[in-house]
Formats: C-alpha cells, structure tokens, sequence
C-alpha cells in the first residue's frame, strides 16, 4: 500500500484505528472456518461515523479497494481480502456504541458493530426482544448481519433482517454519509434505498448504524424434540402446527441423522434424547407474550395429532429451560461439529417447502452417485424452505482430494436446486464462493440490474471487489 495513504490512515485514526502487526492481522485475514485465505498490509479500524467517511473518501481519491469486515463469521468468503495485498479491510469492531432503545416506538438503534448478542440483551434489559437468532449470534455483529440479510432460527416467525430494520446510515463509497435512521414504519417517498443496502454484502458501501424493530418479549415457550421417518413427514408437521398454534410458531428445524450424529460425537455436553436410531429430527418451538400462554397444551395437541396420523416415530417436550437448551445446542452445534470431520462444504438452498422430500430424494440420489460413501449433513430451518446441504467427505479420503472436487459437487446440489425452482443462497449470501457460480443460475436481466446499481453507487469499483458480481 502506498506509504501516503498508510500516512493519511494514521492521521485520520491514531494508533489504535490501524493494525499492521502481522500477528494481529492474521484473525481479519481469513474467515472463521479458515476456508478463505487473504492479505493486506492493514486493516483498519473507524471509531465513529466521521472517521469511516474520512476513510471511504481516502480511498476514492487514491483508488483504494475497500472489504468492510463485522465479526467475520460469514460463511461464503466475503468478508476475505483478495491475495494482491493492496484491498484495506475495514473492521467494524470499534463502532459498538447502542445509540439508544425506545420503548415507545419498539426499536433499537445501534451501530454497525455491536454484536447481534449485545442486541438482543440489550433489548432484554428493556423488556422487549430483538428475534434475531442464530449460531454465531456470540461474535457476528449487526453491520453483518444486515449486509448479508441475515436469517437463523426465528425466520419463521418474524422474518430476516429486512423485515427488522427500519432504517441505516451509510458511508457511500465517495466519503458522503446518507443518514437513513428515520424508523418510520411507513415511509413512502419514492425508493426504499435501505432495502438496498441490506444484502449488498459490503459492495455498495458501508453500513454504519441502523434502527430495528423489537417485538414483545416472550415469557412461555414450549419446545420439543421429535424423530421422523422422513422430509415428508416434516412437512405434514409443518401444516399441522401452523394450522394449530398459528403465529406462536417461531422456530421449525430438520436435521438428519447424520448430522446429529456429528453432533454427539464432537460437541461435549450433548445427549441423545431418544437413545435408539432414527433417520430425521425436527425441532419445533412454540412461544408467546404472555406469561401463562397454554403453550404446553397446544404442543400436546399438535404431537398427538402427529402421531395419530403416523408422522412421528418419537418425541420428546423439554421440561425446563435447561433441556431446552439442551435440546438447542443439539441443533447449533452442527456447524462447529462438521468441522471436525474435514472440510465441509457448505450449500445454504431455498426450495419450496412442499418440495422439500422429492428435492431432497433426488439430491441425496446424485450426490451419491457423484462421490460413492460421501456424508450428507442435510440440516436447517425447514419452516423457511431453507436447507443447508452441507458434505462431509466419505471417511478415509484425503482433505484436498475432496476440496478438489467442490465445485464438481456443489454443481449437483445447485443444478438439483434450480430443477426445483429454488435459489442456490438462502440466507449466506454470494461472497466469493458463488460469485461466478450465480451467473448460471439467475436471469441475465437480473444480473443486469444488479450491475447497473453497482455502476451508480460505486463507479470504481471499490467496495469489497471480487464478491457478489460475477466477473464482466
Ligand atoms: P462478516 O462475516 O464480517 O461479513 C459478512 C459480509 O458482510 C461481508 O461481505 C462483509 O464485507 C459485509 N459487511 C460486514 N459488515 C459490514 C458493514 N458494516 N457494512 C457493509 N458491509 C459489511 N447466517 C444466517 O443467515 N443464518 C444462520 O443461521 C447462520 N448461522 C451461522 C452459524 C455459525 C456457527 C456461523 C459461523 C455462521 C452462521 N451464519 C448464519 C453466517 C454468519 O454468521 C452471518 O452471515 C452473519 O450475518 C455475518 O455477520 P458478521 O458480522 O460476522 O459479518
Ligand atoms: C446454521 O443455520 O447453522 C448455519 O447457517 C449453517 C451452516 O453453518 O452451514
Ligand atoms: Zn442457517
């Protein structure tokens, strides 16, 4: 990097704002699974708004590659320097500050930073609930979750991050900051911009701040465990819930044998709750508003018309907030459990829910035939119709010799994906990993568009180049 601009950045953010220390840089410079490798010669680190803006407009005057990074928990690479060494990697992980909670209004306005953790006990501490739910909830940060919209275990119930911000403020690519932090819920005056923004994945700018919306905190829940023959029954459970507790729904998760089986065996603490074998699990988990909802009961009557109509080989309801816990990290620990067996190749597919047994029938049937003996680790939030199709390697075979044939098979579960009429990214994003793949798979107009909006907020091509576009 040019000595100036690395002068100018220790102007504009002291020395706590810029990191050089090659030790310290290794943790920005490649993901959380180490499945993308980077380089810079810094990485820095904005405290407040003012402070982006100087950086952003920096680097459009010198032409400056930017990759905005939150927690770097995102799974497709996106948040990953290229190899040149010449991109600048802007940290969020010093804009945590909460702006401010209103219970009047139900939001929250935080900035990019903060961790989606904090959110939420924040929220807490207020007497309400920011739904926002997933694995990584420890370390990512809101900035990223709102660049990659993303979904988790509460979609079901209260939608991705898109239907949970209500307004953000940005620094364009240019240094000039759009201050978007109107929280209106209605607000029809022309363009909705911040929909943009959500799931640009740090190409069109960065964000440095948001308003969201809470909801009433939850005080009844009631969760079980239940095993399946197979998808199908899944999805005939699905009906009878909603049909039977309506909204309360808030969390539906299928996962295979296989992957609960990863589970047991790497995650310490976990328990088999059945003790016998089973093809599939569902999660499902009721909750309410009010303190004395009759959660239990309707659990009871949805299980029972399950198993009168034949769809449940067994089931269990938690008794207390410690199985349910219990019973959740059965689910969230199957990222961290893959892990531990090789490189997992992750596909996050959207189909139709009442698809979901054929389209899952006839990818388990290519894959096999693709790579004899390979581990389907097929997990996720059926109740959006979202499956992580993630593989294993079959045992004994060399790391690189699957790593090797990645792209042959993630071909097979995305060309099964679209004969499905489904999307290839549910609620990962593009990144870098289906940057080029995507250009197969979504309409050459659509491309089109999405180009041109590159065009208009960033004409140089600065932010985060390399991610989401393909190439040309
Ligand atoms: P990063 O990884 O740092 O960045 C992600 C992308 O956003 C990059 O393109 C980056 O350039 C961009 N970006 C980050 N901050 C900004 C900003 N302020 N302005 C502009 N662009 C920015 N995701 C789900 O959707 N649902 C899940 O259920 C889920 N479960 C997960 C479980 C585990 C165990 C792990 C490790 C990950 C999981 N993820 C899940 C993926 C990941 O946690 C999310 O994508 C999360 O939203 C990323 O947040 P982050 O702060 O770590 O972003
Ligand atoms: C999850 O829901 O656990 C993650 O989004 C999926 C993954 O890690 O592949
Ligand atoms: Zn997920």
């Amino acid at each position: 990097m040019d000595p100036d601009v690395l002068r100018r950045l220790h102007d504009i953010l002291g020395p706590a704002g810029v990191v050089a220390d090659p030790d310290l840089l290794r943790g920005y410079l490649s993901d959380w699974r180490g499945a993308y490798q980077g380089t810079a010669a810094v990485v820095a680190r904005p405290a407040d708004t003012g402070q982006v803006a100087e950086i952003l407009g920096l680097c459009h005057r010198r032409g400056v590659a930017v990759v905005p990074q939150g927690g770097n928990t995102g799974l497709c690479g996106g948040a990953v320097p290229d190899r040149s060494g010449t991109q600048l990697v802007l940290s969020t992980n010093r804009l945590r500050r909460i702006r401010g909670v209103d219970r009047a209004d139900q939001t929250i306005t935080v900035e990019a930073g903060v961790v989606l953790q904090t959110v939420q006990e924040a929220a807490d501490a207020a007497g309400l609930l920011f739904p926002l739910s997933l694995g990584a909830e420890g370390s990512c940060t809101i900035g990223g979750n709102l660049a990659t919209n993303a979904g988790g275990t509460a979609v079901v119930r209260y939608g991705t991050m898109r239907e949970l911000t209500l307004g953000v403020e940005v620094v364009l690519p240019d240094g000039r900051i759009w201050n978007g932090l109107r929280g209106l819920r209605k607000d029809n005056t022309g363009y909705d911009l911040k929909q943009l923004f959500i799931g640009s994945e740090g190409t069109l700018g960065v964000i440095t701040a948001a308003v969201l919306a809470l909801h009433p905190a939850i005080r009844s829940r009631a969760t079980a465990w239940v095993a399946l023959s197979d998808p199908q029954a899944a999805v005939d459970l699905i009906e009878i819930v909603r049909a039977t507790a309506g909204s309360r729904l808030s969390g539906f998760e299928l996962m295979s044998a296989q992957s609960v089986e990863f589970v047991l065996r790497h995650v310490s603490g976990t328990r088999d709750p059945f003790g016998s074998a089973h093809p599939w699990f569902a999660l499902l988990e009721l909750s309410d508003p009010m303190a004395d909802a009759p959660l239990a009961q309707t659990l009871e009557t949805v299980l029972g018309e399950a198993f009168e109509r034949e769809l449940l080989r067994d089931a269990v309801v938690a008794d207390g907030s410690t199985q349910v816990a219990a019973l959740w990290a059965l689910r969230e620990g199957i990222s961290e459990a893959q892990n531990h067996e090789g490189p997992s190749l992750k596909h996050d597919i959207t189909v139709p829910i009442s698809v979901i047994p054929a389209f899952v029938a006839a990818t388990d049937d290519a894959l096999r035939a693709t790579m004899p003996g390979i581990r389907i680790v097929t997990y996720g939030h059926v109740g959006d119709g979202n499956l992580h199709y993630n593989l294993s390697k079959p045992p004994g075979t060399d790391d690189e010799v699957f790593r090797s044939r990645a792209a042959e098979l993630a071909r097979v579960v995305y060309d099964s994906t679209a004969g499905f009429a489904g999307s290839i990214s549910a609620e990962h994003g593009l990144g870098q990993s289906k940057r080029e793949v995507i250009a197969d798979y979504k309409p050459a107009v659509e491309l089109d568009l999405m180009r041109g909006i590159k065009q208009l907020f960033d004409p140089a091509g600065l932010m985060n180049p390399g991610k989401v576009l393909p190439e040309g």
